[in-house]
């Protein structure tokens, strides 16, 4: 919600008896003024534009209704404020923290990741040979994963997946779907959060699509794209009428998790009253999984929603915990993709785009053509090399691919069909946008614009990725505003967006500016003045600096100086220890490391960081709490044979208690956990004095 200007915040209307402390009946009275009150503050502030309080006044009012009725939900009113959405009405939708990360899955794409996959899990685990290892094999439903939590069974947030940290409050939308239970059935923990998808059937989105084409509206490229833009909408009415279904598989936190296998869950779900696909199966091993994916592959296009793949997850909970995660995505869990859909059409165009990093792509031009039921009418033809190679001209029949989300490719041409007038495509030496010279740094397969911020192309694009929803998420400062900005010289780089405030004279000459749009413009760009560092890092747009990788490097350098610091260091000496320390980073390559590198190498980006770094509070990175933990930034060392858990197991264990893991003793080591074989490191920590523990001592240590 918007900041209310003008008025003090008033704190009289906040009660003074602690929510823990009402009975019943006091707190159902209370109930119905907050009722009345939240209703009378709405209407002022959205239909009258006239707040008699401050937002954290109506904030206070909200959360209090909130915490009452998480106490007695019994108790929830028909008309109660927290059911209604005005607030996302005018301001998009409010945010929800998820209290377990909602991360992803890795990708295998052949039999042979899918037993690596299951070759990996049993190394991990140290299983023999004879071990069984169970895995639910589950359709990978093409939808939108959410997270809805449950207070005593009954329905209380839905969030979107969002970055993972945190998503869209969706809540309103989300009870418009029939299939998603308002109370759960029988035993259910006291707060659980229940996650799947929600999606459109292939025969929902082709009649959707009919009838807004009808109505002259948007229509959608597929069913995911239209369960998102039904989803999405800020009138739930909209949302309710549009057909969306749902698929519950996970769950986020919950208080208790009372059974042991992923295939139990799937049952619990159902008997809570959930939608679970009826295509989920659970397999006695690797084979088996596999011969149940070749099996749904068949299957795929008879399904009434569309499916990019199959879901393995290890069956065993305990074995689930044991294996963890690296990164973003679990090591008990893998997504087997099915192959790419398929249609040949006729290229009859090659265009140059240049994106933020102002690397000049081909793009074709393609005569509409279906694939998978999406209309296809551009695709990505990489870069030079990639023309080249293919030998596409202009006027050739080509095969173009999708999957899934995947920009549409240009897999080959089919030469049978190249007519006498096809012609070769000269690929530029200038930028079209901006006329720089467009060069080819050794080893890149790109062109890029050498006018760096000077480039419109760039400039706005790199403006644009800096402020939208996953960086620095500003509103009401999109693409359109951006490049009117930049235009007018208001904003040339992201530095500028933040003393745009002393333009206010410039501003107020735009036609149809109010001064209600300029304080709305300039609030929205105060609350974004405090920034997480690693959301700060991606919205730099460095080349491959995605979201992944920003957090990594904020995990890593935990502040902005000290980070800035190495990157100035490895920038100036690529065989340095500033550099070799980037690239130890896990999933940080030579070819990463070498565009961040880049960007400090650059002394104006290091003045447009100084300059933000002026403006804004940019928040250390904060480490997960473990405080409570016994080896918390305790150096462990690890020697001989484990036998209990593998050497990597043990490692990630340790890490994630807060320890850190180290490859030889020294005088700074703590613990040296020594199994059966234990040689000189064993020798080393005796000599210098390091508490020796035995596998089971150790165990024992962080179980306390
Ligand atoms: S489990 C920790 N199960 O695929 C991973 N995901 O590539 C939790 N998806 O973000 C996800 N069907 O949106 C899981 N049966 C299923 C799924 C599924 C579809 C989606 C989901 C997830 C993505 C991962």
């Amino acid at each position: 919600m918007t900041k209310r200007t003008g008025s003090r915040i008033d704190f009289s209307r906040i009660r003074d008896v602690k929510v823990a402390d009402l009975d019943e009946e006091t707190a159902k009275l209370e109930l119905a003024a907050l009722a009345m009150e939240i209703a009378t503050h709405r209407d002022l502030y959205y239909q009258k534009d006239a707040p008699a309080i401050t937002d954290a006044a109506f904030d206070a009012l909200d959360k209090r209704n909130a915490a009452i009725e998480k106490r007695f939900p019994k108790l929830m009113r028909k008309d109660s404020p927290s059911k209604k959405v005005g607030a996302a009405a005018a301001t998009g939708f409010g945010k929800v923290k998820h209290a377990v990360p909602m991360l992803s899955l890795d990708n295998a794409f052949s039999e042979e990741d899918v037993r690596e996959f299951d070759a990996g899990i049993r190394r991990f685990l140290r299983l023999g040979e004879d071990e069984k290892v169970e895995y639910t094999a589950e359709p990978k439903i093409d939808g939108l994963s959410f997270s809805a939590r449950y207070e005593h069974g009954r329905l209380a947030v839905v969030a979107t997946r969002g970055d993972g940290a945190e998503g869209e409050d969706i809540t309103a939308n989300a009870r418009t779907i029939k299939e998603m239970p308002d109370m759960l059935m029988g035993d259910v923990p006291k707060h659980i959060e229940i996650r799947g998808e929600i999606y459109m059937t292939k025969a929902d989105f082709a009649a959707l699509n009919e009838s807004q084409a009808e109505k002259g509206a948007k229509t959608f490229a597929n069913p995911r794209n239209a369960a998102g833009g039904s989803l999405r909408q800020l009138d739930p009415k909209i949302t309710a009428s549009r057909p969306l279904k749902m698929f519950a598989y996970a769950w986020g936190a919950a208080d208790t998790t009372p059974w042991e296998t992923q295939w139990e869950y799937l049952q619990q779900l159902k008997h809570w009253g959930f939608p679970v696909s009826k295509e989920s199966k659970l397999c006695k091993s690797i084979d088996d999984v596999i011969a149940t994916y070749h099996k749904l592959g068949e299957m795929r296009a008879k399904l009434p929603f569309d499916i990019d793949g199959v879901v393995y997850k290890v069956n065993r909970l305990d074995w689930q915990k044991r294996l963890g995660f690296v990164s973003r995505a679990p090591r008990w869990g893998i997504a087997h993709k099915f192959p790419a859909e398929r249609a040949e059409t006729v290229l009859e165009n090659i265009e140059i785009q240049v994106g933020r990093t102002g690397a000049l792509t081909p793009v074709a031009h393609l005569q509409a053509v279906n694939v998978g039921g999406v209309s296809v009418t551009r695709s990505t033809l990489h870069n030079e090399d990639e023309i080249e190679r293919k030998d596409v001209r202009i006027g050739d029949t080509v095969v173009i691919q999708r999957a899934g989300d995947v920009i549409p490719q240009v897999v080959e041409v089919v030469l049978s069909k190249r007519p006498t007038t096809a012609r070769k495509f000269k690929f530029p030496d200038t930028c079209p946008v901006c006329g720089s010279h467009a060069v080819r740094e050794e080893g890149e397969v790109a062109k890029r614009c050498t006018g760096g911020l000077f480039c419109k192309a760039q400039a706005v694009e790199r403006l644009r990725h800096f402020t939208a929803r996953d960086a620095f998420d500003i509103e009401g400062l999109g693409e359109e505003r951006l490049q009117l900005f930049f235009d007018e010289k208001l904003i040339k780089d992201p530095a500028d967006i933040f003393v745009l405030k002393t333009h206010r004279a410039a501003l107020e000459n735009f036609e149809g500016w109010g001064q209600k749009s300029i304080d709305n413009l300039l609030a929205a760009i105060e609350r974004r003045r405090t920034i997480p560092l690693e959301k700060f890092i991606y919205a730099l747009g460095i080349p491959q600096v995605g979201q992944a990788t920003a957090r990594l490097l904020a995990k890593n350098y935990e502040s902005l100086a000290a980070w800035r610091k190495a990157m100035v260091a490895a920038s100036k000496d690529r065989d340095g220890e500033a550099f070799s320390q980037l690239t130890s980073i896990e999933s940080i390559g030579p070819s990463t490391a070498d565009d961040i590198a880049g960007f400090f190498g650059e002394t104006h980006n290091l003045e447009i960081l100084d300059r933000l770094d002026k403006e804004l509070d940019i928040q250390d990175f904060v480490r997960a709490d473990t405080s409570n933990s016994p080896i918390a930034d305790k150096t462990i060392v690890f020697t001989g044979t484990l036998e209990k858990m593998g050497r990597s197991e043990a490692k990630a264990q340790a890490q994630a208690l807060g320890a850190k893991v180290a490859g030889s003793v020294s005088k700074k080591t703590d613990y040296l956990v020594a199994g059966p074989g234990a040689g000189s490191k064993l020798k080393e920590a005796e000599a210098l004095g390091v508490k020796v523990l035995t596998e089971d001592e150790y165990l024992k240590l962080i179980d306390s």
